[in-house]
């Protein structure tokens, strides 16, 4: 057990993969979308633990761009969970300066989540706390084809030169164009695989994997990742320090 301390380092940016509420319901035997349902409790105590501590991204792997293969009745659940969340906690993201902001190809959405989303980015857009960062119909691949074809689009017309193209350059047409890298990436229940999130950011990301379903994962779990993360050498490629 890594204990958290706060006066230690606190990672800038946290990542999460939210995964295990379709096994949490099972093991209650209860349909998949109360484990849905369950798990957006889990997504608020985060956020108050992360605004508390002092993180100033936290980016949660809400619906990947597979996820549309889900049968219609559980995606539907999903989108009405995301419109409550929005309806329900717009004037706690205000209370908390929390600023909302959308990776992945959102425009796939139903248009009232498309309104919703836009009107709480619109009304969060100058908070200056923590960053909630929500990846929606996201998909590292398509996000990297996505910057690939910005910059031969500005190669063709003469903006940009290929020898112009490096990783800042690349990294400025990603979905997360502006925002530091992930320093620590959580998986809930137990995968070991990232599941086409944020493949290119992750580069060096500490990686934090446990047993725990997406919806037991609560405050002292949190504390319980950064704790470890603090624990970690982190080297990015040189030798260890001190
Ligand atoms: C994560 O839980 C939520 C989403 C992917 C939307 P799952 O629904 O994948 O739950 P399991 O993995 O089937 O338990
Ligand atoms: C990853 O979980 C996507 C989200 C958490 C939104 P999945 O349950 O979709 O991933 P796989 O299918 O286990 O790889
Ligand atoms: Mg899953």
């Amino acid at each position: 057990m890594a204990a958290f301390d706060p006066d230690k380092e606190i990672p800038r940016h946290i990542a999460i993969i939210m995964d295990g509420n379709g096994r949490w319901a099972k093991q209650r035997d209860l349909p998949r979308r109360e484990g849905h349902r369950a798990g957006a409790q889990s997504v608020e105590t985060c956020l108050e633990t992360c605004g508390e501590i002092g993180v100033e991204y936290l980016t949660l792997y809400a619906f990947s761009s597979e996820n549309w293969k889900r049968p219609e009745a559980e995606v539907s659940a999903l989108m009405g969970l995301l419109a409550h969340f929005l309806k329900e906690k717009t004037p706690s993201l205000m209370k908390n300066n929390i600023r909302l902001q959308v990776i992945g190809q959102w425009e796939k959405l139903p248009e009232s989540n498309q309104r919703a989303l836009r009107k709480t980015m619109e009304k969060t857009a100058k908070n200056d706390g923590l960053t909630l960062v929500v990846a929606l119909s996201y998909g590292s691949r398509e996000e990297v084809v996505g910057a690939t074809r910005a910059l031969m689009q500005k190669a063709i017309d003469g903006e940009i030169k290929p020898e112009d193209v490096d990783a800042t350059i690349f990294s400025e047409h990603l979905d997360t164009a502006g925002m530091p890298d992930p320093d620590l990436l959580i998986r809930t229940s137990g995968e070991y695989r990232i599941s086409n999130f944020l493949l290119w950011q992750i580069s060096y990301s500490e990686i934090y994997i446990t047993k725990d379903y997406w919806p037991d994962f609560r405050r002292e779990h949190l504390l319980e990742a950064v704790g470890e993360y603090q624990c970690r050498q982190r080297r990015f490629g040189g030798i260890e320090s001190d």
